[in-house]
């Protein structure tokens, strides 16, 4: 979609359909009209603390009000300053004595078709029980609990628990490796970890305990692992360090009242992948991230008491933390949660799932849409999704023919989709349409949120005209916004906030059309976006080179019909011969490094890999081989760049 020439970024996308909000919705709608967005997006930006601090005053429970909406000694934002409040009490107290309190929090299916409620009463007391159980196990406010599980409820309960008594939850991936795991968890100095003994996959187990046990050789910080019982599988079991959680739970007792927190108490670390080998441990507080979470979730997914909302994203990813833990549970919503592949026992398990819970709300990533496609209409032909009215998408740009079919083939013309531009780092959604009042254009994340005040920059951190593809920057902090990078200042300031000074570089490249619209138009840093998963080259280049076989490695990333990227990587080997079979080994290599989503798709052999005068890999080169642009001889088994990067070098 985006060509780079010359340092300056252009365009070659033309898309001029536009989907005004179906009159019912806008009817009906909390903000209904254009007019009715561009007035709050106005009055937020004339006054961005008048507009926070009264929704803050107004939206959460405080145990002490704040004094100051916002301290901000660019780039560290304090939040509602001098305020003590709770996460957890805001998505589970607050509900009760309410008419809420008895309603569905979590309808929960698991993927061999077992099926749990937890009204937000009981929500309440599982969170109370196991906020009891941590602190039995000697875990503190401000302690680190590392989360390796399946998409349980016991999942959200551990979340919630942590907040609950102030301790800090890093929720790892459950397709992660013990490497990465153990990486996590050394750099955040975890204490205790909790994990299941296995998790359902298509059909068979995967071994999560034997995953743990592996990390936690190599996690001299961890002291307990509290392990639920998902599968039933045989396990380890560490005298003295790992418990069974429902042993623990029993013998728990019943109250556990929400310890009163800072604003800026940190809530939470979700790592991510940066441009960098090592992941980088994103914070999250308590009061703005709770305040953020809570009002987008109302504004873009118009959520109302009836409505049976469904985000399909895992809770090791952001999507899972921000739209199915602490927004939606915020607004009282109920969520519908499944652990399992969408393709079990077949390719209509999702359509199946929103006809048997009446789903009104389908939150989902691109790279899934694509797979619906490619499996074929007749698997959501033969359901009734007539109880849908919202769509959403995240996590990746979406080609317009994916949107198209998204629009007619599961919204049957009648739902507006909400394409949700935002990251681990900004916390919650940034920009998306308001699905009662902007119209939508097939591409495009549309319109910031109030509140928020995006930019796009050329690389002198000047702002370029329309049409022009740029840097995107934030101009102004938000309540969501990262605190920094878990131990870390200096990476802080100098990933986010150096090229563009004063102003938080999300690392995207946009452009705006005629009518204010943007266009995210890919990353600047090398980071490839696998399945709506940030996936930094350096990474996977790192684990490659740690096979003793490997002396080279570069990562690149190659347009895929489903995945949006694939991994594509060029392997320099140390005297070793080509073949299949060592391909097969280094899949395996990187796997155990980092995880099944890392295992590259391609893997090409070279003597050497093209560089810069200056030594840096030509990847835009590396790019255009691997999806097929240009030709480098015989490119069977070995790769002779030679001829070609002398070429190419002539037009750095
Ligand atoms: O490149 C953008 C892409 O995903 C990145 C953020 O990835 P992550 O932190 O893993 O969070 C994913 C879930 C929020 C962004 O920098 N991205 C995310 N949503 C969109 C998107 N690109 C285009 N359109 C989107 N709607």
């Amino acid at each position: 979609m985006a060509q780079q020439s010359g340092g300056q970024i252009d365009t070659v996308m033309q898309e001029a359909r536009l989907f005004p909000p179906p009159a019912e919705f806008a009817a009906a709608a909390r903000i209904g009209s254009l007019e009715a967005y561009q007035e709050m997006w106005d009055e937020a930006e004339a006054d961005i603390e008048g507009f926070w601090g009264r929704l803050a005053t107004e939206e959460l429970h405080w145990f002490k009000p704040f004094t100051k909406v916002l301290d901000w000694k660019s780039p560290f934002a304090k939040w509602f300053v001098g305020g003590k409040t709770n996460a957890c009490y805001n998505c589970v107290d607050v509900h009760l004595g309410t008419p809420r309190q008895n309603k569905a929090a979590i309808i929960w299916e698991g993927e061999p078709g077992d099926q749990r409620t937890l009204t937000y009463q009981q929500l309440h007391g599982e969170v109370s029980k196991f906020a009891n159980v941590l602190l039995g196990q000697g875990v503190k406010a401000g302690d680190v609990v590392s989360i390796y599980m399946p998409m349980v409820p016991e999942l959200v309960v551990a979340m919630l628990a942590c907040a609950r008594i102030g301790a800090v939850h890093s929720v790892i991936f459950g397709g992660f490796s013990s490497e990465a795991i153990a990486d996590r968890n050394n750099d955040a100095r975890a204490k205790l970890q909790i994990t299941a003994d296995g998790g359902w996959r298509r059909g068979s187990i995967l071994p999560l305990k034997e995953t743990v046990d592996e990390a936690l050789k190599k996690s001299p910080t961890i002291e307990k692992c509290i392990v639920v019982r998902r599968t039933g599988t045989d396990v380890n079991m560490t005298p003295g360090r790992d418990f069974w959680y429902d042993e623990l739970m029993d013998a728990a007792a019943a109250e556990c009242p929400a310890a009163e927190l800072d604003s800026e108490h940190p809530l939470y670390i979700l790592y991510t992948s940066g441009s960098t080998g090592k992941p980088k441990g994103i914070k999250h507080t308590t009061a703005g991230y709770s305040l953020f979470t809570k009002m987008t979730t109302r504004w873009v997914f118009d959520l109302r008491d009836e409505d049976v909302y469904w985000c399909t994203a895992d809770c090791g990813w952001v999507t899972g933390h921000s739209y199915l833990v602490y927004g939606p549970l915020a607004n009282g919503a109920t969520v519908l949660m499944y652990d399992g592949a969408p393709n079990w026992p077949d390719e209509g398990r999702f359509w199946e799932m929103i006809e048997r819970h009446r789903v009104s709300i389908f939150y989902t990533a691109p790279t899934a849409i694509r797979s619906f496609i490619k499996w074929g209409d007749h698997w959501v032909d033969e359901h009734d999704l007539s109880s849908l009215r919202l769509l959403g998408t995240v996590g990746e740009g979406i080609n317009p023919e994916a949107w198209m079919w998204y629009h007619r083939k599961i919204g049957r013309e009648r739902c507006p989709i909400v394409d949700t531009w935002w990251q681990t780092e900004t916390g919650g959604i940034m920009m998306t349409p308001l699905p009662g009042a902007i119209p939508t254009k097939p591409g495009s994340c549309t319109k910031p949120l109030p509140g928020i005040v995006p930019e796009i920059v050329d690389g002198n951190g000047k702002p370029v005209a329309p049409n022009h593809g740029g840097m995107l920057v934030i101009s102004k902090p938000w309540p969501g916004m990262l605190r920094g990078i878990w131990g870390d200042d200096e990476r802080y300031k100098e990933q986010y906030w150096t090229r563009v000074p004063g102003k938080y570089l999300c690392g995207d490249n946009a452009r705006q059309d005629d009518d204010g619209y943007y266009w995210i138009m890919g990353r600047i840093d090398d980071v490839l976006n696998v399945a709506g998963h940030r996936l930094s080259t350096i990474e996977i280049e790192s684990a490659l080179v740690s096979h003793p076989k490997v002396a080279e490695a570069a990562a690149v990333g190659r347009p895929h019909e489903v995945k949006g990227e694939a991994v594509a990587v060029f392997v320099v080997l140390r005297g070793a011969t080509a073949s299949e079979a060592l391909k097969e080994e280094l899949k395996k290599h990187v796997r155990k490094e980092i995880g099944a989503l890392a295992v590259p798709d391609d893997i090409r052999f070279t003597q050497t890999l093209p560089k810069t005068r200056s030594g840096k890999i030509m990847r835009r080169l590396l790019r255009d081989i691997a999806s097929g642009k240009a030709e480098v001889g015989d490119t069977t088994t070995l790769e002779d760049f030679g001829v070609l990067a002398k070429l190419r070098e002539n037009e750095e």
